[in-house]
Protein backbone atom coordinates (compact mmCIF):
# COMPACT_ATOMS: atom_id res chain seq x y z
CA UNK A 1 0.00 0.00 0.00
CA UNK A 2 1.26 3.13 -0.96
CA UNK A 3 0.04 7.09 -0.41
CA UNK A 4 3.22 8.73 -1.17
CA UNK A 5 4.24 10.49 -4.26
CA UNK A 6 5.21 7.78 -7.12
CA UNK A 7 8.09 8.78 -9.89
CA UNK A 8 8.64 6.52 -12.60
CA UNK A 9 11.80 6.36 -13.40
CA UNK A 10 12.18 4.93 -16.86
CA UNK A 11 9.90 7.89 -18.27
CA UNK A 12 7.40 5.70 -19.25
CA UNK A 13 4.94 8.31 -19.44
CA UNK A 14 3.66 7.03 -16.35
CA UNK A 15 3.72 10.13 -13.68
CA UNK A 16 1.40 10.63 -10.32
CA UNK A 17 0.59 9.23 -7.03
CA UNK A 18 -1.21 7.12 -5.52
CA UNK A 19 -3.73 7.23 -2.80
CA UNK A 20 -6.14 4.32 -1.40
CA UNK A 21 -8.76 5.28 0.42
CA UNK A 22 -10.55 8.72 0.91
CA UNK A 23 -8.69 9.32 4.32
CA UNK A 24 -5.63 9.20 2.90
CA UNK A 25 -6.82 12.01 -0.40
CA UNK A 26 -7.70 14.43 2.25
CA UNK A 27 -4.47 14.11 4.34
CA UNK A 28 -2.79 13.96 0.86
CA UNK A 29 -4.40 17.63 -0.55
CA UNK A 30 -3.09 18.81 3.09
CA UNK A 31 0.22 17.54 2.35
CA UNK A 32 0.13 19.27 -1.04
CA UNK A 33 -0.71 22.81 0.55
CA UNK A 34 1.61 22.46 2.97
CA UNK A 35 4.39 21.47 0.97
CA UNK A 36 3.45 24.69 -1.41
CA UNK A 37 3.49 26.55 1.60
CA UNK A 38 6.44 25.38 2.43
CA UNK A 39 8.09 25.13 -1.12
CA UNK A 40 7.68 28.95 -1.82
CA UNK A 41 9.19 30.97 -3.93
CA UNK A 42 12.18 28.41 -5.68
CA UNK A 43 9.66 25.46 -5.86
CA UNK A 44 8.93 26.25 -9.83
CA UNK A 45 6.00 23.68 -9.98
CA UNK A 46 2.75 24.22 -10.08
CA UNK A 47 0.51 22.21 -8.02
CA UNK A 48 -3.09 21.87 -8.40
CA UNK A 49 -5.98 19.71 -7.13
CA UNK A 50 -6.46 16.40 -8.73
CA UNK A 51 -8.82 16.39 -11.27
CA UNK A 52 -13.29 15.65 -9.75
CA UNK A 53 -13.84 13.14 -12.55
CA UNK A 54 -10.82 11.11 -12.95
CA UNK A 55 -11.84 7.70 -12.11
CA UNK A 56 -8.43 6.42 -10.69
CA UNK A 57 -7.57 8.08 -7.73
CA UNK A 58 -5.42 5.30 -6.57
CA UNK A 59 -3.90 4.76 -9.59
CA UNK A 60 -0.27 6.57 -11.02
CA UNK A 61 -1.84 9.41 -13.95
CA UNK A 62 -0.92 8.33 -17.41
CA UNK A 63 0.63 11.44 -19.06
CA UNK A 64 2.07 12.47 -22.64
CA UNK A 65 6.50 12.35 -22.59
CA UNK A 66 8.53 15.44 -21.59
CA UNK A 67 8.57 15.56 -25.54
CA UNK A 68 4.99 15.91 -25.97
CA UNK A 69 4.56 12.43 -27.66
CA UNK A 70 2.12 9.71 -26.58
CA UNK A 71 2.68 5.97 -27.96
CA UNK A 72 -0.16 3.16 -27.76
CA UNK A 73 0.85 -0.49 -28.49
CA UNK A 74 -2.08 -2.66 -29.24
CA UNK A 75 -2.14 -5.97 -29.08
CA UNK A 76 -5.42 -7.91 -30.06
CA UNK A 77 -6.43 -11.66 -30.69
CA UNK A 78 -4.18 -12.68 -28.48
CA UNK A 79 -6.37 -15.71 -27.84
CA UNK A 80 -4.99 -17.45 -25.06
CA UNK A 81 -5.87 -20.98 -23.55
CA UNK A 82 -6.47 -22.58 -26.70
CA UNK A 83 -6.34 -26.82 -26.45
CA UNK A 84 -4.62 -27.10 -23.58
CA UNK A 85 -4.44 -30.89 -24.02
CA UNK A 86 -2.82 -30.90 -26.45
CA UNK A 87 1.08 -29.54 -26.64
CA UNK A 88 1.03 -27.51 -29.12
CA UNK A 89 -1.90 -24.98 -27.33
CA UNK A 90 0.32 -23.94 -24.64
CA UNK A 91 3.41 -23.65 -27.16
CA UNK A 92 1.29 -21.03 -28.80
CA UNK A 93 1.08 -18.94 -25.51
CA UNK A 94 4.93 -19.68 -24.92
CA UNK A 95 4.99 -17.90 -28.41
CA UNK A 96 3.02 -15.28 -27.99
CA UNK A 97 4.55 -14.27 -24.71
CA UNK A 98 7.68 -14.24 -26.34
CA UNK A 99 6.33 -11.84 -28.68
CA UNK A 100 4.82 -9.69 -25.82
CA UNK A 101 7.80 -9.54 -24.36
CA UNK A 102 9.80 -8.48 -27.28
CA UNK A 103 7.88 -6.03 -28.76
CA UNK A 104 7.43 -4.09 -24.69
CA UNK A 105 10.82 -4.20 -25.04
CA UNK A 106 11.74 -2.66 -28.05
CA UNK A 107 8.74 -0.42 -28.80
CA UNK A 108 8.51 1.16 -25.21
CA UNK A 109 4.85 2.43 -24.82
CA UNK A 110 3.37 4.51 -22.99
CA UNK A 111 0.39 2.45 -22.56
CA UNK A 112 -0.46 -0.73 -24.02
CA UNK A 113 -4.12 -1.73 -25.19
CA UNK A 114 -5.34 -5.60 -25.25
CA UNK A 115 -8.22 -5.55 -27.83
CA UNK A 116 -10.37 -8.13 -27.52
CA UNK A 117 -10.39 -12.01 -27.66
CA UNK A 118 -7.92 -11.90 -25.20
CA UNK A 119 -8.57 -16.10 -24.31
CA UNK A 120 -10.26 -18.59 -26.04
CA UNK A 121 -13.08 -19.18 -23.90
CA UNK A 122 -14.89 -22.44 -25.38
CA UNK A 123 -11.33 -24.34 -24.35
CA UNK A 124 -10.94 -23.01 -20.94
CA UNK A 125 -12.20 -25.10 -17.77
CA UNK A 126 -14.74 -23.35 -15.40
CA UNK A 127 -12.31 -23.90 -12.11
CA UNK A 128 -9.57 -22.17 -13.66
CA UNK A 129 -10.16 -20.33 -16.98
CA UNK A 130 -9.27 -16.76 -15.75
CA UNK A 131 -5.48 -17.90 -14.62
CA UNK A 132 -4.68 -17.62 -18.12
CA UNK A 133 -5.02 -13.48 -17.48
CA UNK A 134 -1.89 -13.67 -15.27
CA UNK A 135 -0.28 -15.40 -17.90
CA UNK A 136 -1.25 -12.14 -20.36
CA UNK A 137 -0.44 -9.82 -18.10
CA UNK A 138 2.60 -11.13 -16.94
CA UNK A 139 4.90 -9.36 -19.23
CA UNK A 140 3.29 -5.91 -19.08
CA UNK A 141 3.54 -6.30 -15.21
CA UNK A 142 7.07 -6.93 -15.39
CA UNK A 143 7.72 -3.80 -17.18
CA UNK A 144 5.69 -1.98 -15.65
CA UNK A 145 3.18 -0.15 -18.77
CA UNK A 146 0.03 0.86 -17.50
CA UNK A 147 -2.64 -0.55 -19.64
CA UNK A 148 -6.51 -1.59 -20.06
CA UNK A 149 -8.50 -4.15 -22.31
CA UNK A 150 -11.55 -4.75 -24.41
CA UNK A 151 -13.06 -8.22 -24.65
CA UNK A 152 -13.96 -9.99 -27.47
CA UNK A 153 -16.76 -12.89 -28.29
CA UNK A 154 -14.51 -15.40 -27.41
CA UNK A 155 -13.69 -14.23 -24.26
CA UNK A 156 -17.61 -14.75 -23.45
CA UNK A 157 -17.88 -18.23 -23.40
CA UNK A 158 -19.95 -21.06 -21.13
CA UNK A 159 -16.67 -20.72 -18.72
CA UNK A 160 -15.38 -17.55 -19.07
CA UNK A 161 -16.76 -13.92 -19.16
CA UNK A 162 -15.87 -10.69 -19.68
CA UNK A 163 -16.59 -9.71 -16.15
CA UNK A 164 -14.34 -12.73 -14.88
CA UNK A 165 -11.35 -11.92 -16.95
CA UNK A 166 -11.79 -7.82 -15.87
CA UNK A 167 -12.08 -8.98 -11.83
CA UNK A 168 -9.14 -11.08 -12.34
CA UNK A 169 -6.94 -8.38 -14.18
CA UNK A 170 -8.15 -5.73 -11.79
CA UNK A 171 -6.80 -8.41 -9.02
CA UNK A 172 -3.33 -9.48 -10.60
CA UNK A 173 -2.55 -6.28 -12.61
CA UNK A 174 -1.40 -3.48 -10.57
CA UNK A 175 -1.40 -0.95 -13.49
CA UNK A 176 -4.28 -1.70 -15.36
CA UNK A 177 -6.74 0.99 -16.00
CA UNK A 178 -9.66 -1.41 -17.13
CA UNK A 179 -13.02 -0.95 -15.50
CA UNK A 180 -16.69 -1.92 -15.80
CA UNK A 181 -19.53 0.30 -16.57
CA UNK A 182 -21.94 1.57 -14.30
CA UNK A 183 -25.04 -1.47 -13.49
CA UNK A 184 -27.75 -0.83 -16.86
CA UNK A 185 -25.17 -0.01 -18.83
CA UNK A 186 -23.55 -2.62 -21.44
CA UNK A 187 -26.68 -4.60 -21.88
CA UNK A 188 -26.40 -8.88 -21.66
CA UNK A 189 -22.65 -9.27 -21.07
CA UNK A 190 -21.35 -6.70 -21.67
CA UNK A 191 -19.58 -4.17 -18.72
CA UNK A 192 -16.18 -3.43 -20.30
CA UNK A 193 -17.03 0.32 -20.82
CA UNK A 194 -15.27 2.76 -19.72
CA UNK A 195 -13.01 5.67 -20.73
CA UNK A 196 -9.14 6.94 -19.38
CA UNK A 197 -7.95 10.33 -19.54
CA UNK A 198 -4.26 10.94 -20.09
CA UNK A 199 -2.48 13.93 -19.08
CA UNK A 200 -0.26 16.22 -20.67
CA UNK A 201 1.66 17.27 -17.16
CA UNK A 202 1.00 15.81 -14.24
CA UNK A 203 -0.17 18.53 -12.12
CA UNK A 204 -2.86 19.44 -15.02
CA UNK A 205 -6.43 19.30 -13.50
CA UNK A 206 -8.01 18.98 -17.42
CA UNK A 207 -6.96 15.78 -19.15
CA UNK A 208 -5.20 16.15 -22.98
CA UNK A 209 -7.02 13.17 -24.37
CA UNK A 210 -9.39 10.54 -23.71
CA UNK A 211 -9.05 6.76 -24.34
CA UNK A 212 -12.50 5.31 -24.82
CA UNK A 213 -12.95 1.88 -24.78
CA UNK A 214 -16.02 -0.44 -25.80
CA UNK A 215 -17.71 -3.64 -25.26
CA UNK A 216 -19.20 -5.34 -28.25
CA UNK A 217 -19.90 -8.26 -26.23
CA UNK A 218 -20.83 -11.56 -28.75
CA UNK A 219 -19.73 -15.56 -27.94
CA UNK A 220 -21.89 -17.32 -25.72
CA UNK A 221 -23.49 -16.85 -21.84
CA UNK A 222 -21.78 -18.30 -18.97
CA UNK A 223 -22.75 -21.90 -17.66
CA UNK A 224 -24.25 -24.90 -18.96
CA UNK A 225 -27.53 -23.69 -20.79
CA UNK A 226 -25.45 -21.37 -23.11
CA UNK A 227 -26.94 -19.06 -25.54
CA UNK A 228 -25.38 -16.52 -28.30
CA UNK A 229 -24.85 -13.03 -26.61
CA UNK A 230 -25.44 -10.53 -29.10
CA UNK A 231 -22.14 -9.01 -31.14
CA UNK A 232 -22.65 -5.27 -31.08
CA UNK A 233 -22.10 -2.74 -28.28
CA UNK A 234 -25.50 -2.06 -26.55
CA UNK A 235 -27.80 0.53 -27.25
CA UNK A 236 -27.44 1.29 -23.62
CA UNK A 237 -24.27 2.56 -24.20
CA UNK A 238 -25.24 5.58 -26.52
CA UNK A 239 -26.91 7.05 -23.65
CA UNK A 240 -24.08 6.76 -21.21
CA UNK A 241 -21.87 8.16 -23.54
CA UNK A 242 -23.94 11.50 -23.88
CA UNK A 243 -24.11 11.92 -20.12
CA UNK A 244 -20.41 11.32 -19.41
CA UNK A 245 -19.63 13.81 -22.50
CA UNK A 246 -21.86 16.04 -20.60
CA UNK A 247 -20.25 15.38 -17.50
CA UNK A 248 -16.42 15.98 -19.00
CA UNK A 249 -16.97 19.48 -20.76
CA UNK A 250 -18.98 20.52 -17.52
CA UNK A 251 -15.70 19.89 -15.28
CA UNK A 252 -13.32 20.05 -18.02
CA UNK A 253 -14.84 22.79 -20.33
CA UNK A 254 -15.55 22.18 -24.40
CA UNK A 255 -14.17 18.90 -25.70
CA UNK A 256 -13.63 20.72 -28.95
CA UNK A 257 -10.25 22.58 -27.58
CA UNK A 258 -9.61 21.03 -24.75
CA UNK A 259 -9.17 17.21 -25.83
CA UNK A 260 -8.68 14.56 -28.08
CA UNK A 261 -10.07 10.99 -27.83
CA UNK A 262 -9.16 7.94 -29.45
CA UNK A 263 -11.90 4.71 -28.74
CA UNK A 264 -11.44 0.68 -28.76
CA UNK A 265 -14.10 -2.00 -29.85
CA UNK A 266 -13.09 -5.88 -30.38
CA UNK A 267 -15.68 -5.95 -33.41
CA UNK A 268 -15.76 -3.21 -35.74
CA UNK A 269 -18.77 -0.69 -36.06
CA UNK A 270 -21.58 -2.67 -38.49
CA UNK A 271 -21.10 0.57 -40.46
CA UNK A 272 -17.45 -0.41 -41.72
CA UNK A 273 -18.45 -3.53 -43.45
CA UNK A 274 -19.28 -1.36 -46.21
CA UNK A 275 -16.13 0.16 -46.47
CA UNK A 276 -14.17 -2.80 -47.43
CA UNK A 277 -14.97 -3.13 -51.47
CA UNK A 278 -13.92 0.67 -51.95
CA UNK A 279 -10.63 0.24 -49.92
CA UNK A 280 -7.39 1.13 -52.20
CA UNK A 281 -4.17 -0.24 -51.03
CA UNK A 282 -2.49 2.91 -51.48
CA UNK A 283 -4.54 5.27 -49.60
CA UNK A 284 -5.54 2.59 -47.56
CA UNK A 285 -2.41 0.05 -46.99
CA UNK A 286 -2.40 -2.85 -44.57
CA UNK A 287 -3.45 -6.76 -44.97
CA UNK A 288 -6.70 -6.95 -46.41
CA UNK A 289 -7.63 -10.28 -46.55
CA UNK A 290 -10.44 -11.25 -44.36
CA UNK A 291 -14.18 -10.60 -45.66
CA UNK A 292 -15.95 -8.57 -43.00
CA UNK A 293 -19.45 -10.12 -42.45
CA UNK A 294 -17.83 -13.68 -42.33
CA UNK A 295 -18.31 -15.83 -39.37
CA UNK A 296 -19.06 -14.21 -35.86
CA UNK A 297 -19.51 -10.63 -36.94
CA UNK A 298 -21.99 -8.23 -35.78
CA UNK A 299 -25.32 -8.80 -36.21
CA UNK A 300 -25.17 -10.73 -39.48
CA UNK A 301 -25.67 -14.05 -38.43
CA UNK A 302 -29.38 -12.52 -38.20
CA UNK A 303 -30.25 -9.94 -39.99
CA UNK A 304 -32.91 -8.54 -38.61
CA UNK A 305 -30.23 -7.53 -36.13
CA UNK A 306 -27.84 -5.75 -38.88
CA UNK A 307 -27.13 -1.98 -37.97
CA UNK A 308 -28.23 -2.57 -34.30
CA UNK A 309 -25.11 -1.22 -32.56
CA UNK A 310 -26.42 2.18 -34.87
CA UNK A 311 -27.38 3.89 -31.83
CA UNK A 312 -23.97 3.21 -30.31
CA UNK A 313 -22.09 4.63 -33.57
CA UNK A 314 -24.16 7.68 -33.70
CA UNK A 315 -23.45 8.63 -30.00
CA UNK A 316 -19.84 8.24 -30.31
CA UNK A 317 -19.56 10.09 -33.67
CA UNK A 318 -21.49 13.09 -32.45
CA UNK A 319 -20.87 13.47 -28.62
CA UNK A 320 -16.96 12.66 -28.66
CA UNK A 321 -14.89 14.94 -30.35
CA UNK A 322 -11.88 15.52 -31.94
CA UNK A 323 -12.14 11.64 -31.95
CA UNK A 324 -8.76 10.40 -34.33
CA UNK A 325 -10.20 7.09 -34.95
CA UNK A 326 -11.96 3.77 -34.07
CA UNK A 327 -9.57 0.82 -33.67
CA UNK A 328 -10.95 -2.87 -33.77
CA UNK A 329 -9.32 -6.03 -33.82
CA UNK A 330 -11.74 -9.44 -34.54
CA UNK A 331 -10.70 -10.19 -38.11
CA UNK A 332 -7.51 -11.68 -37.83
CA UNK A 333 -6.74 -10.95 -41.97
CA UNK A 334 -7.41 -7.41 -41.79
CA UNK A 335 -4.89 -4.78 -40.92
CA UNK A 336 -5.88 -1.45 -42.81
CA UNK A 337 -7.53 1.81 -41.77
CA UNK A 338 -9.81 3.64 -43.90
CA UNK A 339 -12.05 6.77 -43.40
CA UNK A 340 -16.08 6.11 -42.66
CA UNK A 341 -17.77 8.76 -44.63
CA UNK A 342 -21.23 8.87 -43.40
CA UNK A 343 -19.66 9.74 -40.27
CA UNK A 344 -16.20 11.00 -41.41
CA UNK A 345 -14.36 9.30 -39.38
CA UNK A 346 -11.07 6.98 -39.17
CA UNK A 347 -11.72 3.51 -38.33
CA UNK A 348 -7.99 0.94 -38.13
CA UNK A 349 -8.20 -2.64 -37.61
CA UNK A 350 -5.28 -3.69 -35.22
CA UNK A 351 -2.77 -6.64 -36.03
CA UNK A 352 -3.62 -9.88 -35.14
CA UNK A 353 -0.95 -10.65 -32.05
CA UNK A 354 -1.44 -14.50 -30.60
CA UNK A 355 -0.28 -17.07 -31.82
CA UNK A 356 -4.02 -18.60 -30.99
CA UNK A 357 -6.63 -18.43 -32.99
CA UNK A 358 -7.45 -18.47 -36.93
CA UNK A 359 -4.81 -17.35 -39.40
CA UNK A 360 -3.76 -18.04 -42.95
CA UNK A 361 -0.30 -18.21 -44.60
CA UNK A 362 1.66 -14.83 -44.97
CA UNK A 363 -0.39 -13.38 -42.04
CA UNK A 364 2.30 -13.43 -39.76
CA UNK A 365 2.49 -11.79 -35.74
CA UNK A 366 2.39 -8.09 -34.80
CA UNK A 367 1.09 -5.33 -33.37
CA UNK A 368 -0.23 -1.66 -34.18
CA UNK A 369 1.71 1.18 -33.02
CA UNK A 370 -0.57 4.46 -32.63
CA UNK A 371 1.68 7.38 -31.68
CA UNK A 372 0.60 10.88 -30.68
CA UNK A 373 2.97 13.79 -32.08
CA UNK A 374 1.59 16.36 -29.41
CA UNK A 375 -0.75 16.44 -26.65
CA UNK A 376 -2.67 19.26 -28.99
CA UNK A 377 -5.94 17.52 -29.72
CA UNK A 378 -6.37 18.24 -32.74
CA UNK A 379 -2.69 17.15 -34.12
CA UNK A 380 -3.00 14.13 -36.01
CA UNK A 381 -1.48 10.47 -35.12
CA UNK A 382 1.09 8.76 -36.88
CA UNK A 383 -0.06 4.77 -36.83
CA UNK A 384 1.36 1.53 -38.54
CA UNK A 385 1.67 -1.82 -38.27
CA UNK A 386 4.93 -3.99 -36.21
CA UNK A 387 5.45 -7.28 -37.20
CA UNK A 388 7.25 -9.96 -34.58
CA UNK A 389 10.87 -9.77 -36.48
CA UNK A 390 10.68 -5.82 -36.39
CA UNK A 391 9.41 -5.19 -39.80
CA UNK A 392 6.88 -2.45 -40.37
CA UNK A 393 4.39 -1.70 -43.00
CA UNK A 394 1.18 0.29 -43.47
CA UNK A 395 2.31 3.53 -41.90
CA UNK A 396 -0.23 6.23 -42.26
CA UNK A 397 -1.05 9.96 -40.60
CA UNK A 398 -4.33 9.99 -39.30
CA UNK A 399 -5.28 13.53 -39.39
CA UNK A 400 -7.90 15.68 -40.91
CA UNK A 401 -5.77 15.24 -44.52
CA UNK A 402 -6.18 11.49 -44.51
CA UNK A 403 -8.15 9.64 -47.52
C1 LIG B 1 6.15 -21.06 -32.06
O1 LIG B 1 7.04 -20.20 -32.73
C2 LIG B 1 8.02 -20.88 -33.52
C3 LIG B 1 8.99 -19.85 -34.04
O2 LIG B 1 8.29 -18.82 -34.71
C4 LIG B 1 7.32 -21.65 -34.62
O3 LIG B 1 8.26 -22.35 -35.40
C5 LIG B 1 6.33 -22.64 -34.00
O4 LIG B 1 5.60 -23.28 -35.02
C6 LIG B 1 5.39 -21.91 -33.07
N1 LIG B 1 4.58 -22.89 -32.37
C7 LIG B 1 3.25 -22.80 -32.35
C8 LIG B 1 2.56 -23.91 -31.62
O5 LIG B 1 2.61 -21.89 -32.85
C1 LIG C 1 -16.10 -26.07 -18.90
O1 LIG C 1 -15.52 -26.54 -17.70
C2 LIG C 1 -15.98 -27.83 -17.29
C3 LIG C 1 -15.37 -28.10 -15.92
O2 LIG C 1 -13.98 -27.92 -15.96
C4 LIG C 1 -15.63 -28.86 -18.35
O3 LIG C 1 -16.15 -30.11 -17.98
C5 LIG C 1 -16.20 -28.43 -19.70
O4 LIG C 1 -15.77 -29.31 -20.70
C6 LIG C 1 -15.71 -27.03 -20.04
N1 LIG C 1 -16.13 -26.55 -21.35
C7 LIG C 1 -17.38 -26.29 -21.69
C8 LIG C 1 -17.61 -25.78 -23.09
O5 LIG C 1 -18.30 -26.41 -20.95
C1 LIG D 1 -6.85 -25.80 -16.23
O1 LIG D 1 -7.10 -27.13 -15.87
C2 LIG D 1 -6.98 -28.06 -16.96
C3 LIG D 1 -7.47 -29.40 -16.51
O2 LIG D 1 -6.78 -29.82 -15.37
C4 LIG D 1 -5.56 -28.06 -17.47
O3 LIG D 1 -5.41 -28.93 -18.58
C5 LIG D 1 -5.19 -26.64 -17.90
O4 LIG D 1 -3.83 -26.57 -18.30
C6 LIG D 1 -5.44 -25.63 -16.79
N1 LIG D 1 -5.29 -24.32 -17.33
C7 LIG D 1 -4.66 -23.31 -16.69
C8 LIG D 1 -4.60 -22.01 -17.40
O5 LIG D 1 -4.14 -23.44 -15.59
C1 LIG E 1 -5.53 4.99 -54.88
O1 LIG E 1 -4.97 6.00 -54.07
C2 LIG E 1 -3.86 6.66 -54.67
C3 LIG E 1 -3.26 7.59 -53.63
O2 LIG E 1 -4.23 8.39 -53.02
C4 LIG E 1 -4.34 7.39 -55.94
O3 LIG E 1 -3.23 8.01 -56.55
C5 LIG E 1 -4.96 6.36 -56.87
O4 LIG E 1 -5.51 7.02 -57.99
C6 LIG E 1 -6.05 5.58 -56.18
N1 LIG E 1 -6.51 4.48 -57.05
C7 LIG E 1 -7.78 4.31 -57.35
C8 LIG E 1 -8.07 3.12 -58.22
O5 LIG E 1 -8.67 5.03 -56.94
Amino acid sequence: MSQSTMQHPSGHGMRGYSRDMPYFTAMFVICIYAAAALAAPTGSRQITLDDPLNPYPTKPRITFRGDGTFKITVFADLHYGENPWDAWGPEQDVNSTILMKLVLAEEQPDYVVLNGDLITGENTFKQNSTRLIDEIVAPLNEVRIPFSSTHGNHDNEPNITHLEEIRREQLVAPLSYTRTAPPGIGGEEGPGTYWVPVYEHETDVVPALILWFFDSRGGYSPGKNSTPVPDWVDESVAGWIEQQTTLMDAAWGPADTTRGALAFVHIPPHAIQAMQPGLNSTRDPGLNADLLGQGSTQATTDPSNIGKDQPFYDALTKYVKNLHAVVSGHDHGDEWCVREPTKNIIFCFSKHSGYGGYSDAGWGHGIRNIVFSSPSPTDGLESWIRMEDGETHARVILDADYN
